[in-house]
């Protein structure tokens, strides 16, 4: 089974005390992993290592009486122990690389849909400073955990996500600077290992307490939901880049 770029860039991010913070606790996946770390963050997300555009990713949570929720696309079961043990085996029989467990990051919502923000980072030749081009906040369609494009939920600028996320003028202003170097600071990082690269998509998460968190960096991000922005700013600057 191979082992995808997550986990990769993962690797790489760890080396980097910069980048540390913004990690939420990450493993490959083993049974015995996820129930260590379902005894310590009560809600863990299982995704492969090899991005799917949302497909295959799991919601975790350890209910009481030794019961667990597993959230996937539009459905959630309550599960013993041992059916969850199954289920988990037949999913990971399945799949074509290596699966990572990762704590679950509480995200800012918008009407109780979670919300987490896409920031695209690009830089012109391996000499050049890495500068934040777009970003637009992803929200989940109902009923979905993921907010990629198959869950069907909404786009918003940014800050239009930030103010219906219910954060007022200051917590906004934080927010964004957070992001932007958090971003920033992790395309430094990866573009240090690989000098090539020269684009990278970051999917991050936003707590209450205004941390921002890694929840993934691709290295081909798609740029059709830019395209589709009524502010056509964010698209040209990616393509300016290009
Ligand atoms: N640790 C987490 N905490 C909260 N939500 C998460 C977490 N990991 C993933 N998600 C949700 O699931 C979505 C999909 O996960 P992720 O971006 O890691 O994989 P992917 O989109 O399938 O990969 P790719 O974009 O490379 O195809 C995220 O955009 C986010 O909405
Ligand atoms: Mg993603």
């Amino acid at each position: 089974m191979r082992i995808g770029y997550k986990w990769k860039y993962e690797m790489a991010f760890r080396k980097s005390p910069e980048v540390h913070k913004y990690l939420p606790e990450t493993h490959l996946y083993s049974y015995k992993k996820l129930q260590s770390m379902l005894d310590r963050h009560t809600t863990v997300v299982l995704k492969p290592s090899g991005g799917t555009g949302g497909q295959g990713v799991f919601k975790i949570s350890k209910e009481h009486k030794d019961r667990y929720l597993l959230h996937h696309h539009m459905k959630r079961m309550l599960l013993s122990e041992r059916r969850l043990q199954l289920y988990l085996d037949q999913i990971l029989k399945k799949s074509t690389s290596h699966y990572m467990i990762q704590k679950c990051i509480p995200l800012l919502t918008i009407n109780n849909q979670p919300c987490d923000v896409r920031v695209i980072v690009q830089r012109k030749h391996f000499r050049s400073p890495w500068v934040a081009t777009a970003t637009l906040a992803k929200v989940a369609g109902k009923n979905f955990f993921i907010t990629n494009s198959r869950s069907r939920g909404t786009v918003y600028p940014l800050e239009e996500a930030l103010k219906r996320a219910g954060l007022q003028a200051q917590a906004r202003k934080v927010a964004s600077q957070r992001l932007y170097e958090a971003c920033l600071i992790a395309g430094k990082v990866l573009g240090k290992a690989d000098r090539g690269m020269k684009i990278s998509g970051f999917d991050m998460g936003i707590d209450r307490h205004l941390n921002v968190w890694i929840i993934e960096a691709n290295p081909k991000p798609n740029f059709k939901r830019f395209k589709k922005m009524k502010d056509q700013s964010h698209y040209r600057r990616i393509m300016s880049y290009m």
